[in-house]
């Protein structure tokens, strides 16, 4: 069969399934395989494949009908222009997210412009790592921090950290175990700035959600009766460790926003926004510490 047959079949198959992006996901998974990207695959659609390739790509297109997410079959989730390590260990990054990097970032330049000096920089409920892995990697003069409760999400961050950065530039990165902000608070260790994605899922929603959402770890989904359990202690606990007027950003369900808001300004923040994620929905929340 040649490439475009084959990507056809692929297509037919997953529609006939029900999956939502046939196309994209047809596309990813021979890619994958065929360990080139996907305008590769648009350039050589005359070209055959062998039997071999024919068998492995129906084989991971069952996977994917028996509702396995394309990240968790390939390994591999881009984000912010960034191939990403995932497994079931930790969530697959979503487009949503790379709204928080990208104010994020915007703060880290113009703190580089007005002071001078090398940020401090914590990604709390880090997962994967692309968070701060990304904000190293597109403004590489910051002292990076990876914290999350399960190890093994840390090791995977960790897998990041060095494909990503580099060996020499991951071994100055600080892999913490952490509930939420206790092992900062306990050390007296602050930051200029706090980003975090926590777990923000009302925990009524989760058995209601897509199979493969319901495939990513528990704990980064489950946050609470109303989803802000672990937002309302991350909060209190990040006024305390932010240094002089720094910065917390968090992302949340567009819901939760108005409560999120609230809990800052009731927690000494200013200068609060919100943005809008790729639907328009408010999906991220920032906060400057006010000095008193
Ligand atoms: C929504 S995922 C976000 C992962 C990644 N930052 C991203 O944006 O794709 C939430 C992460 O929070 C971690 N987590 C859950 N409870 C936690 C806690 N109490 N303290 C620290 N991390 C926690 C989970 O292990 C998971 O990796």
């Amino acid at each position: 069969m040649t490439i475009g047959a084959l990507r056809a079949a692929g297509v037919n198959l997953l529609r006939q399934h029900g999956v939502e992006s046939p196309e994209l996901d047809a596309s990813l998974l021979l890619a994958h395989l065929l360990q080139k990207d996907r305008t590769w695959l648009v350039l050589n659609q005359g070209a055959d494949c062998d039997t071999g390739i024919e068998a492995q790509y129906f084989s991971l297109l069952s996977k994917r009908t028996a509702g396995f997410s394309v990240a968790y079959i390939t390994g591999v989730k881009e984000f912010m222009g960034l191939d990403f390590t995932v497994s079931p260990a930790v969530l697959v990054p979503r487009p949503d997210t790379e709204i928080l990097v990208e104010n994020a970032l915007s703060w880290l330049t113009t703190m580089a412009q007005q002071k001078y000096k090398t940020c401090k920089v914590l990604d709390l409920c880090t997962g994967s790592g692309c968070i701060g892995i990304s904000l190293a990697y597109y403004h590489p003069d910051i002292e990076l921090t990876l914290a999350d409760i399960s190890q093994e999400a840390l090791s995977i961050s960790r897998i990041n950290g060095e494909r990503i950065l580099g060996p020499e530039k991951c071994r100055s990165i600080q892999f913490v175990q952490s509930d939420l902000l206790a092992f900062f608070l306990e050390n007296h260790e602050q930051f200029d700035l706090i980003v975090t994605n926590p777990p923000y899922v009302p925990r009524r929603i989760i058995p209601n959600l897509a199979q493969e959402i319901q495939q990513e770890p528990y704990i980064a989904l489950d946050g609470g009766e109303d989803g802000l359990d672990l937002i309302r202690i991350l909060i209190t606990q990040a006024k305390e460790l932010l240094v002089g007027e720094g910065a917390l950003f968090i992302e949340s369900d567009p819901e939760q926003i108005g409560s999120i808001q609230e809990l800052l300004k009731n927690n000494g923040f200013h200068a609060i926004e919100s943005y809008p994620d790729l639907s328009g929905s408010l999906r991220c929340t920032r906060g400057i510490r006010l000095i008193r």
